[in-house]
C-alpha cells in the first residue's frame, strides 16, 4: 500500500486553503493594540528566532520517552523542519527507533530516499562531500534531511551504539544539528547512548496521568543537565481534567524548559499525507511549535 492509494496523486493539503499569511511587526504599536494574545506570542517568537545566537559546534538533540505513541517522531519532525526552514540550519533527523520507526515515512513521497542509515553506515567511508550524502537522505522542501531506519528489523537490530556513534561523528562533518528520534524507553543501551551523547534531550509526554507519572520517573532517572519537557497532546481528549495537575507536578522538576503542543487533527492529517507545512498549521499549533524551536535553538552551544 502506498500513500497515493489513500491520498491520491497530488494531495491538496488538509487545510484546503493557502498558507496562513506570515505576521510581522512593522505597524507595531497599532497592530499590537488590536492583536490577540496569540498573535503577540507569534511576533515575539519570530523576533526570538531572528535573534538566535550563533552555535559554535554541531549540536545533537535526543528525543525520548518511556512511553510509546506520545509524539517522539512528530516532535522530531516538527523541530527539524522548523530549524531548517526558519533558521536555515543544516539539520538531519535520524530514525533511531529499533522497532520499525516511522520518521522516514513522514517525508513526502516525491522526496523520499529508499536508502537507510544502515546503508550510510556501511558506505560512509567513501563519502567526503555533502552532495554524496544526498542519495541516502530524504531532502525535504524545508531543507530538512531525514535519514530513515532500515526496513528490515534484523538489520536494525545489528546497529549498536558504537555504530551510531561512528555515524554521528561522520554526520557532524556535514550538519549543524542532528536530531535522534528514539524508540520507546529510556533504559535500553541505544537510548542511554543517545541521551549521554546529546547536548539537549527532549522528553515527550502526553497529559494522561499514567504516561505523565512514567515520564516523571524517567526524568528523575535521567537527571538531565539540558532538557526540555514537551507536553504533547497526541490524542484528542474530551475533558482530560488532569492536565493542570500534571503541568503543576512537572513545574517542580528540575528541567530547564517546557513546551506544550496541542492536539491538532490537521497536523495529524498533514503528517499522514506527507503535506506538512508550518505555514499551513493553525496559529494555535504553529506558535507552540515555533516556541519549542526557539527554546531549543537558544540553548545551542
Ligand atoms: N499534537 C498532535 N496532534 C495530533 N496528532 C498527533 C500529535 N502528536 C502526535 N500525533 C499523532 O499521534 C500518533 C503518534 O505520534 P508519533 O508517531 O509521533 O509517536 P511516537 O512517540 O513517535 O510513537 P512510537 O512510540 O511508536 O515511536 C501519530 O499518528 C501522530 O500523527
Ligand atoms: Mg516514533
Amino acid at each position: 500500500m502506498t500513500r497515493k492509494d489513500i491520498y491520491g496523486r497530488s494531495p491538496a493539503g488538509p487545510n484546503g486553503g493557502g498558507p496562513v499569511p506570515a505576521s510581522g511587526g512593522s505597524l507595531a504599536r497599532l497592530r499590537r493594540t488590536f492583536s490577540t494574545k496569540l498573535q503577540r506570542r507569534e511576533w515575539d517568537v519570530d523576533e526570538k528566532l531572528l535573534h538566535t545566537p550563533p552555535m559554535t559546534r554541531p549540536n545533537t538533540i535526543a528525543v525520548v520517552s518511556p512511553k510509546g505513541g506520545v509524539g517522539k517522531t512528530t516532535v522530531s519532525y516538527l523541530l527539524g523542519n522548523l530549524l531548517a526552514s526558519e533558521l536555515h540550519m543544516r539539520v538531519v533527523a535520524l530514525d533511531a527507533n529499533p522497532d520499525f520507526g516511522t520518521l522516514g515515512s513522514l517525508a513526502p513521497d516525491a522526496h523520499r530516499s529508499q536508502r537507510s542509515l544502515a546503508d550510510l553506515i556501511a558506505e560512509h567511508e567513501r563519502i567526503d562531500s555533502p552532495a554524496q550524502i544526498h542519495p541516502y537522505v530524504s531532502r525535504l522542501p524545508t531543507g530538512l534531511h531525514v535519514l530513515a531506519a532500515p526496513v528490515h528489523a534484523e538489520v536494525m537490530a545489528q546497529l549498536t551504539p558504537g555504530l551510531y556513534s561512528r555515524l554521528l561523528d561522520f554526520l557532524e562533518r556535514f550538519y549543524e544539528v542532528l536530531i535522534l528520534d528514539l524508540g520507546t524507553g529510556i533504559t535500553d543501551p541505544l537510548a542511554q547512548f543517545a541521551v549521554e551523547r546529546a547536548d539537549h534531550t527532549l522528553v515527550i509526554t502526553t497529559p494522561e496521568w499514567i504516561t505523565a507519572a512514567g515520564v516523571l520517573g524517567a526524568l528523575r532517572y535521567l537527571q538531565l543537565d539540558e532538557g526540555t519537557l514537551v507536553l504533547n497532546q497526541a490524542q484528542m481528549h474530551g475533558k482530560a481534567g488532569n492536565r493542570d495537575v500534571i503541568e503543576d507536578s512537572f513545574q517542580r522538576q528540575a528541567i530547564a524548559t517546557r513546551a506544550t503542543i496541542p492536539y491538532d487533527k490537521n497536523l495529524r492529517l498533514m503528517l499522514d499525507s506527507g503535506t506538512y507545512e508550518l505555514s499551513a498549521l493553525r496559529r494555535s499549533t504553529r506558535v507552540p511549535v515555533k516556541e519549542l524551536g526557539a527554546e531549543v535553538a537558544a540553548k545551542f552551544v
